[in-house]
């Protein structure tokens, strides 16, 4: 398959990059009037359009931009309701810490998905990922905890498994069964980590089923102590950090997280200087949600602080039924220039390469780069690539069409 005629080529890097860093990513290198070619799956060529081959079955991009698709490293695709009652509780003016602590947030999840089965789980979850794939999500981190019980979180990862096996995009599982505290342990917090440790890490290990291991690191959740407790046995099975750190306080948690090696913290809604001393010479990668900061109508994230300390900032939904019912990452894109004031090159690249590292998949994904898999965004024609986000809840109209593995998605 071969792309003429595009507007400009978007993200080009001839030599892969892992990671691009603070002050480089405002450089998104582009390639005007190109063409690229695809064989079986993944991007084999491209270049201008004065030397075009003319071989194989054409896309006429006229007008259009083509870019790598998002990555999204933070999602909790998998769940059993959405909790739109709650929405409509914080506009009444409940908090979303005093209503968690009346039982609904995370543990009310958690009930709903121990009475659903794994088929119904993985039916509903695999219909959202086929629709964040058609609003150009190309690869994604999708965590486990609305289970909280040793069966009903290996439950969870059993199904983000199974959409590793039947989908063609880039999958990585991450065990949260640190996301809150069962009711029955409220005051037995030692006796739930054990359960953790002692149980379900083994099983895990055995089936194979996560890549990382998070934990929300938050006060009335997990201190502290108890983060490194679980992240240090997550770390003995073979799995990476990738954990929630400073929503709502400042929690120590981003310092834990470097000790351990992380590959990202994530939320920082709340940071301070330490924080980001503590970021600087670590390979460990700062996320920001904004779509949460939305939704929760809570702080955005210091992205141009971050930034300025040469981090390799990423962006991502945090798509979950509480605090972010979207897994939409046009709208990330708006929300980050609009709200984190990053411009459309630094927002892209968060978004693109960084994304992908945020979930150690770019060596695949998330440039042109010959070689990488053919997932591609291609836009509708457009003025310049920053009426995209300019464009704020059109995002979704102004994608033609996404490529995966060079298939039409
Ligand atoms: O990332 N903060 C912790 N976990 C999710 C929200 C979970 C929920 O409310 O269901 C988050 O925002
Ligand atoms: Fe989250």
């Amino acid at each position: 398959m071969l792309l003429t005629n595009i507007k400009s080529l978007l993200q080009v890097r001839p030599q892969n990059v892992e990671r691009v860093l603070g002050l480089e990513m405002n450089d998104l290198p582009t390639l005007d009037n190109a063409w690229l070619l695809i064989d079986n799956g993944q991007i084999v060529d491209f270049g201008p359009m004065d030397i075009c081959p003319d071989d194989a079955e054409i896309i006429d991009c006229t007008g259009k931009y083509v870019l790598p698709t998002f990555a999204d490293p933070h999602t909790h695709l998998v769940f059993a309701k959405p909790r739109e009652e709650e929405f409509v509780m914080r506009i009444e003016g409940l908090g979303y810490e005093e209503i968690a602590a009346r039982g609904g947030g995370i543990l009310n999840s958690a009930k709903k998905l121990q009475e659903t089965s794994e088929e119904q789980l993985f039916n509903d979850a695999l219909a959202r990922l086929k629709k964040v794939m058609k609003t150009g999500t190309g690869a994604i981190e999708i965590k486990s905890g609305y289970g909280l019980s040793v069966d009903a979180e290996l439950k969870m990862l059993r199904v983000i498994k199974r959409l590793k096996a039947v989908s063609s995009i880039p999958i990585k599982a991450n065990f949260l069964g640190a996301h809150a505290f069962p009711t029955e342990f409220k005051e037995n917090h030692q006796g739930y980590i054990d359960l953790i440790i002692s149980q379900m890490l083994p099983k895990i290990a055995e089936e194979n089923l996560a890549d990382y291991i998070d934990v929300f690191c938050e006060r009335g959740y997990y201190n502290p102590e108890e983060t490194a407790q679980i992240l240090e046995a997550g770390v003995r099975y073979g799995l990476k950090p990738k954990i929630h750190v400073n929503q709502f306080s400042l929690s120590g948690g981003v310092q834990i997280g470097v000790k351990l090696n992380a590959l990202s913290v994530d939320h920082l809604e709340v940071i301070g200087e330490e924080e980001i001393e503590a970021l600087k010479g670590s390979s460990t990668i700062p996320i920001l949600l904004p779509s949460c900061s939305f939704f929760l109508s809570i702080p955005y994230g210091p992205a141009r602080d971050l930034m300025n300390a040469n981090l390799p900032l990423a962006l991502a939904t945090d798509y979950n039924p509480g605090s972010t019912p979207s897994g939409n990452l046009a709208f990330v894109l708006s929300l980050a220039c609009v709200k984190l004031r990053m411009t459309p090159n630094e927002a892209i690249n968060a978004m693109t390469i960084n994304a992908a590292a945020a979930m150690e998949v770019s060596d695949e994904v998330g440039s042109i780069t010959k070689g990488k898999q053919a997932n591609l965004i291609i836009t509708k024609p457009m003025p310049s690539i920053a009426y995209w986000p300019y464009a704020f809840g059109e995002g979704n109209q102004l994608i033609d069409q996404v490529l995966i593995a060079g298939e039409v998605v």
